[in-house]
């Protein structure tokens, strides 16, 4: 047994398998409080809304999901490529007042995503806001990481983004009204890291497109994102086949344990990010309080990174 700091509480942790357990114990918890947290403010922004999210069967894009979801706006429109969990995400928030539907899509697919666009603006008339949130995470040292596998990481990533974002920006100019975008994005936008260069590779590409589309739509079209550190409560993380502490405990030789204390300490204040910070931060980036922003990046990492 042995005590370990877990979002600045000291908790008794039995064993790997222990700290995996209470890992997704506080997921769970997590996305109740990313509801319970974002109840108070903006609900009148988003009433009218039509809202896309892609990534939403799971984690981060799972949690904005609801978290927007309960701002009730007029459509909610949950995109991913796992269906059965698609299903089960809508189901849960079915009751909850808006319509939320969903569209099995990937995110990579040229026409396949412009008929899933198409389609949410001949049912709803418009799509206002939209949420890139989608992506994946593939790590392995330099000498021993496959151009497949960097090709895969820059083809959901980076153009996976430009797809979806390309599609939204369409369908916002046509209907005259323009639209907001906010991207789900990485502290690794600013920062390299080793024995995992495709990924940051890939979010830095996705800050100049954003950047880009900003310089050539801006005045119809705003966009921004949030740049989280690391949620190790997530699945990413605590996925026990493939989660990045399994992945990490490989690449760099150490136990889960050690990984988590390396991961959890390199914040300034002790604590890794929440699904309460993402719906939040997002909330905030789709709505008019954010309205000064445009083509901004922003930190949202507990303190890991400055400029
Ligand atoms: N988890 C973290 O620690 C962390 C930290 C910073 C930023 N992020 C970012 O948050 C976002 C969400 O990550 P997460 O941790 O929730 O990951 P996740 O793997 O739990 O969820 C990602 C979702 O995207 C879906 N997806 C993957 N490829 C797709 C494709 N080609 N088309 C459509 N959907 C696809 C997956 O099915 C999954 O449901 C990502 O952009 C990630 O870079 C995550």
């Amino acid at each position: 047994m042995q005590k370990l700091m877990i979002q600045g509480v000291k908790t008794a942790v039995e064993d790997e398998q222990d700290l995996l357990q209470k890992l997704r114990d506080m997921e769970a918890a997590g996305i109740k409080e990313a509801f319970d947290d974002t109840q108070q403010y903006i609900k009148r922004d988003l009433k009218d809304a039509v809202i896309v999210i892609t990534g939403a069967a799971q984690g981060i894009g799972r949690a904005v999901a609801t978290a927007i979801a309960y701002q009730c706006p007029r459509a909610l429109i949950l995109q991913d490529v796992k269906e059965h969990d698609l299903e089960q995400v809508v189901r849960e928030l079915s009751s909850v007042g808006g319509k939320v539907i969903y569209q099995c899509v990937d995110v990579t697919d040229d026409d396949g995503m412009e008929d899933a666009i198409h389609n949410i603006v001949g049912e709803y008339g418009k799509i206002t806001h939209a949420v890139s949130n989608a992506a994946i995470l593939l790590s392995g040292p330099l000498l021993e990481f496959s151009v497949e596998q960097f090709e895969k990481v820059m083809q959901v990533n980076t153009v996976g983004h430009y797809n979806f974002v390309q599609k939204c920006v369409k369908y916002m100019l046509e209907s005259k009204g323009g639209g907001t975008i906010a991207q789900v994005t990485s502290k690794s936008t600013f920062k390299g890291s080793a024995a995992s260069l495709a990924y940051p590779a890939s979010k830095a590409a996705c800050h100049s497109i954003n950047q880009s589309v900003v310089l050539e739509h801006g005045n119809q079209i705003r966009i921004n994102a949030a740049a989280f550190g690391n949620f190790l409560y997530s699945p990413l993380w605590t996925d026990p086949e493939n989660g990045l502490f399994v992945q990490y405990s490989k690449n760099q030789g150490g136990n889960v344990i050690e990984m988590f204390k390396k991961y959890a300490g390199q914040t300034n204040d002790g604590k890794f990010c929440t699904y309460s910070d993402a719906a939040r931060a997002m909330i905030f980036l789709l709505s008019k309080e954010s309205s000064f922003l445009q083509g901004q990046t922003l930190r949202c990492d507990h303190g890991y990174t400055f400029w």
